[in-house]
């Protein structure tokens, strides 16, 4: 059985906790695809062409240590608007989405583009402010030394390149569910995910 799950949202508004804690409610598999536009990021930031490094991205880049920095973030997010790395990266996830067994992806345009077809759609999001603060006591709970403000500037400018950009910006999918996780802990958030999974399931 296939079965696709699109979960899209902004950078920090619970979209990965939400995403893994989904695809283990329903035994999927799960993509989370930030890390493709990532691993490209880093090779930029090595001095690697982004459209090159995207042509040669294999699954096992994505395990690769030192992803989930502010800095790779920041070049991930400028990788991201090249509709050439966009257009590269499709295929693994179309092939992911569709995979036996069911998949959970999570990114900002799977509902939109990836898979419009998705079975079930979700789109997280919270206010800026309850996402830097959560971004900045993750960031300081891991040792980096950063100021919260500093963390929203990032967010917003991150927001407004992702959902400005003309390839593939970020937006909900038409028939999204979405779930605006600012005044919501982690487990309701993850209830409010799985029942509007289960109404699609019928
Ligand atoms: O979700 P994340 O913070 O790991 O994403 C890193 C960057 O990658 C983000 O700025 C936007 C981009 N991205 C994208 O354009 N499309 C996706 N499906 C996932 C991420």
């Amino acid at each position: 059985m296939a079965f696709t799950i699109a979960i899209d949202g902004p950078a920090a508004a619970g979209k990965g906790t939400i995403s893994r804690a989904v695809a283990a409610h329903f035994g999927f598999a799960h993509l989370d695809t930030g890390l493709l536009y990532r691993a490209v990021g880093a090779r930029l930031l090595e001095g690697v062409d982004a459209v090159e490094a995207a042509r040669a991205l294999r699954a096992e880049d994505l395990e690769a240590e030192g992803l989930r920095t502010p800095a790779v973030a920041e070049a991930a997010s400028k990788v991201a608007v090249i509709g050439e790395v966009r257009q590269a990266l499709l295929d693994f996830q179309r092939a992911f989405a569709r995979r036996q067994g069911g998949a959970v992806l999570d990114g900002r345009d799977i509902g939109t583009v990836i898979c419009p077809e998705a079975e079930a759609k979700l789109f997280v999001t919270a206010s800026a402010e309850v996402r830097a603060h959560r971004r900045w006591l993750e960031l300081t709970g891991t040792g980096h030394d950063i100021a919260e403000s500093e963390v929203l500037a990032d967010v917003r400018a991150r927001d407004e390149r992702d959902s400005t950009r003309a390839e593939a910006p970020l937006k909900p999918a038409e028939d999204a569910t979405i779930i605006d996780t600012s005044e919501l802990d982690i487990d309701a958030a993850i209830a409010a995910a799985i029942r509007a999974v289960d109404q699609r399931k019928d």
